[in-house]
């Protein structure tokens, strides 16, 4: 879609057929709803209707009921930041005292969102016409406040008062990427603002060693998904890496006291994806009075059944043979015919090792295959 198309989108013909789409999806077929509509408005029209109300279906995730109302590019919607996380941000940027944010590549302003319902100030940055235009719509939509210029980042002026937010786009489009080198803007650019008051979004992966000094980079994750790494310039930086578990809000920051390592007790705790990114596992044991049953490997015991958002926690039911022959006469002695295996640091493919092992029973099993003290081991575990 065009900006001129989006335009005639948002005047009252376009916010009528809009509303037509919406209404009539999945009542009549796609083809036959376009066939009819296309006799009353232009096709050009009834096309970008048609993206816009499927891309709001698939927005809902992210944006929940506010989704139906907002406007999004395909890209525009997979690269920007869901709801509950840009929520996060937004409340500890507020909580700083900061009073107003300059979004420098706002997309289509799911951030921007997130920032104004903080409380903050904002103003919204993007090189992109019909992204900036979106964002514009959808703040106005939500009944926000704020301002937004399409222009390249790197030449908008940043006010006195005003922190700089930066969510870097992927080259690729897909966000996959681990290196800094594939930004836009520039990692160089983004990093020299993390001098200052800026607050920078990037890939999950990325190295602990790009993360420039000074600065904390907090790695979120979201229901159990790895979402970010957030970087909090110095003026915002209270540690030198952080995990946060949303949406419990749960977190830990690092501390380097060293945690034991010893044998597993009865109990075994998988920690969460921002916990073991962050480098935090040994905080992870130190909450709940455990240890690492290996220095090298994400797994923590312990002696008491802990309910912790920052790991998943099973029970040792039994210890089973780790060769693959004992094992399945194991499992096989207790009628296992449906197997989930969990591994961490031994060479093992799951779902071959379950295609192998041809197990027949009625009963369901969670083994956590693991090494110990250096030594491969298997453990029959329940879920806490
Ligand atoms: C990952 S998206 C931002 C998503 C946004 N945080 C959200 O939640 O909707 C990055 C945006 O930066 C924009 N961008 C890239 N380079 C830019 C530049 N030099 N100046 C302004 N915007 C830029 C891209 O067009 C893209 O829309």
């Amino acid at each position: 879609m065009d900006v001129e198309t989006f335009e005639q989108l948002l005047s009252p013909t376009g916010q009528l057929l809009l509303a037509e789409v919406a209404e009539r999806a999945g009542v009549e077929s796609d083809l036959g709803l376009g066939t009819r509509l296309r006799k009353t408005y232009a096709p050009g029209l009834v096309a970008a209707a048609v993206t816009q109300n499927h891309l709001r279906g698939k927005a809902l995730a992210k944006f929940g009921a506010d989704a139906a109302r907002m406007y999004f590019t395909h890209d525009a919607l997979e690269q920007s930041t869901r709801m509950s996380v840009a929520e996060h941000r937004a409340a500890r940027l507020a909580a700083t005292g900061s009073t107003s944010v300059v979004d420098l590549g706002c997309g289509i302003g799911g951030d921007l969102v997130a920032f104004a319902r903080a409380g903050l100030h904002v103003r919204g940055v993007e090189i992109d016409p019909l992204r900036a235009a979106m964002a514009s719509a959808n703040l106005r939509v939500l009944d926000l406040d704020g301002d937004i210029c399409c222009q390249d980042a790197r030449d908008a002026p940043i006010g006195p008062d005003e922190v700089a937010f930066i969510d870097p786009a992927r080259r690729d489009g897909r966000g996959r990427t681990f290196s800094t080198s594939d930004l836009q803007p520039p990692w160089d650019w983004v990093r020299h603002l993390l001098e200052g008051p800026a607050v920078a979004k990037l890939m999950p992966g990325l190295a602990h060693n790009a993360v420039p000094h000074g600065v904390e980079a907090e790695w979120v994750s979201d229901r159990g998904s790895l979402v970010e790494a957030c970087l909090w310039g110095a003026p915002f930086a209270t540690a030198t890496r952080r995990a946060t578990v949303l949406p419990s809000g749960a977190g830990l920051v690092a501390t380097r006291e060293p945690v034991a390592v010893a044998d597993v007790g009865p109990y075994l705790y998988e920690p969460d994806d921002a916990v073991i990114r962050s480098g935090l596992v040994s905080e992870m044991a130190a909450t709940i009075g455990g240890w690492l049953p290996d220095p090298h490997i994400a797994y923590v015991a312990s002696n008491d059944a802990h309910q912790t958002p920052l790991a998943r926690g099973f029970r040792i039911v039994d210890e089973l043979p780790f060769r693959e022959k004992p094992l399945k006469a194991a499992l096989q002695a207790r009628r296992v015919g449906t197997l989930t295996i969990k591994k961490r640091g031994v060479d093992i493919v799951p779902d071959e090792l379950i295609r192998r092992l041809k197990l027949k029973g009625p009963h369901t099993a969670t083994v956590i295959m693991t090494r110990v003290l250096g030594d491969g081991r298997a453990y029959l575990v329940e879920r806490l």
